[in-house]
């Protein structure tokens, strides 16, 4: 196929960033204000949780899982891009419990301005994601935008006793973490020309991956709550979960793991607006160790996309849980637990 002139999609954009169901902070204070609807007793997950996606009871056994995310580009490559945005989307069924059956394409593109074959690889790479993820696209809508924006709604079923919330975390659950963060402050070193092919390589290696193989080992495990870490970084998600549940969580850093370069890219500047913000609406929330500098503070909270699955699972689970997802091929690590002290509060330890 004949090449077009390379752009750098990532210039294109102003903001990112996902909110998973809700948006974070005023955005999601505009959407819950929403006039309540009429009770719906089969609405099992809806607005008034910050779960990853809504649910809705269809019979005893089968309930849908619906979720919808896009933003601009966060990698120049556009078959990457909508590979992430593909993963991102399709990893709150997951993070859900559920399986992904049905994906729709949401497209805004400047037609007239942009080469038409880039748009064609970004389908691509999300069709060959939502493949992977053993969904059927059958469908979507594009409007002509100055600004190119892609992301997908993503239809999933679940078990409605099977359904995996944020609320369920239980005194003595370990949290389980199945990727490395830092992919916020990456990005926005992409935008600022300060990654390797190499560096820009890993970090999308990290946002395509599904988290499919994740969400399957941790199927038949005790697993009391679960959320995926997206916009509202590692410690926004896991305050969710602390809040949701009513119990406290602690947190070691020192078992974080942290893709590399990341504190050195922090340290030189690159903290996105989205991980100021995080760090902000956090405030109160969570206790920092002593030791610990704004920069360490800023990179446990920094706003991720596409990133791995926070799994509460029962303590007496969680080496088990651990040892398959490793053998399995899910770079899994135990960095905290949940306790009964300090309900939701979150109590980070070096
Ligand atoms: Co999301
Ligand atoms: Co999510
Ligand atoms: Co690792």
């Amino acid at each position: 196929m004949e090449s077009y002139e390379s752009v750098k999609l990532t210039s294109l954009s102003s903001k990112g960033g996902c909110g998973c169901k809700i948006g974070p902070g005023e955005l999601s204070q505009v959407l819950r204000s929403l006039p309540a609807a009429v009770p719906d007793p089969n609405l099992l997950v809806g607005l008034d949780t910050s779960d990853d996606a809504g649910v809705y009871r269809l019979n005893d056994e089968m309930a849908l899982v619906q979720t919808v995310d896009f933003f601009t580009p966060i990698v120049d490559d556009p078959y990457d891009f909508g590979q992430v945005a593909a993963a991102n989307a399709i990893s709150d069924i997951y993070a859900m419990g559920g399986k992904p059956l049905t994906v729709l394409n949401i497209v805004a593109f400047p037609i007239t301005k942009l080469d038409k074959r880039i748009l064609a690889d970004i389908l691509r790479g999300a069709s060959d994601k939502v493949k992977e993820a053993g969904a059927a696209l059958v469908g979507g809508h594009s409007i002509d935008d100055n600004e190119p924006k892609f992301g997908l709604a993503v239809t999933g079923l679940v078990h409605p006793d099977k359904v995996r919330t944020n609320a369920g975390a239980k005194p003595g659950d370990k949290l389980i973490l199945t990727k490395p963060i830092g992919v916020g402050i990456l990005t926005s070193s992409i935008k600022r020309d300060k990654l390797s092919s190499e560096e820009i390589a890993r970090v999308t290696k990290v946002m395509t991956t599904l988290n499919r193989t994740a969400a399957e080992v941790m199927e038949p495990f005790e697993v009391h709550a679960c959320t995926d870490v997206t916009g509202f970084g590692l410690l926004g998600h896991a305050s969710e979960m602390a809040k949701g549940s009513n119990m406290g969580i602690r947190i070691n850093a020192g078992l974080v793991p942290v893709l590399p370069r990341v504190r050195e890219l922090a340290e030189e500047g690159v903290i996105p607006g989205g991980t100021k913000n995080n760090y902000a609406h956090l405030e109160g929330a969570v206790t920092f160790p002593e030791t610990m500098d704004q920069v360490g503070q800023y990179i446990l909270c920094d706003a991720v996309t596409s990133g791995g699955l926070l799994i509460a699972v029962s303590g007496t689970q969680a080496e088990e849980l651990h040892g398959r997802l490793r053998q399995a091929g899910v770079d899994a690590h135990m960095i905290g637990e949940v306790v009964e002290e300090h309900p939701g509060h979150i109590i980070v330890t070096d």
